[in-house]
């Protein structure tokens, strides 16, 4: 089965407590076992993390270019600011796997900070402002790239 990585950036573990008038009240639990199911519906084998480090969600973007797996990346804040990050997940569409980057919230009609993204030029399409169904129609995205 095709295996999708949906990775998650700072501060996301924190789903259901932090700012839910913005993220919602679902926890990131729930939000795993959502994507789960949507990925079961679709075909693809998904495997949700969640990490406040840079580092590991780097290396999990390497780990997907080594295992040819495609990627959903929610990169949180370090969105707006982490050229590491974008350096990593260059490597991902490179190769030709796929990479979409979600958010829950429309960064663009919040703070200015939040209004760019240094990682969408390397990514395959990015799909904001939706909560949990950014990540449904993230994963659809890529079963519909998959099937031609
Ligand atoms: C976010 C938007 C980012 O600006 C913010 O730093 C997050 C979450 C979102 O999913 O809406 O942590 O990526």
């Amino acid at each position: 089965m095709t295996r999708v990585l949906v990775l998650n950036g700072p501060n996301l573990g924190r789903l259901g407590v932090r700012e839910p008038e913005i993220y919602g009240a679902d926890t990131f639990a729930d939000l795993v076992a959502a994507a789960s199911g949507w990925g079961k519906e679709l075909g693809l084998e998904v495997d949700a993390r969640q990490t406040d480090d840079e580092s590991q969600l780097i290396g999990w973007l390497h780990e997907a270019v080594d295992t040819r797996a495609h990627v959903v990346l929610n990169p949180a804040a370090f969105t707006h600011y982490s050229y590491a990050l974008r350096d990593a997940a260059a490597q991902i569409t490179s190769v030709g796997l796929l990479l979409v980057e979600v958010h829950l919230s429309n960064p663009h009609t919040r703070e200015s900070f939040r209004h760019y993204s240094v990682v969408s030029g390397v990514a395959t399409g990015t799909i904001a402002g939706f909560g949990f169904q950014s990540y449904r129609l993230a994963l659809e995205g890529i079963a519909a790239r998959l099937a031609g």
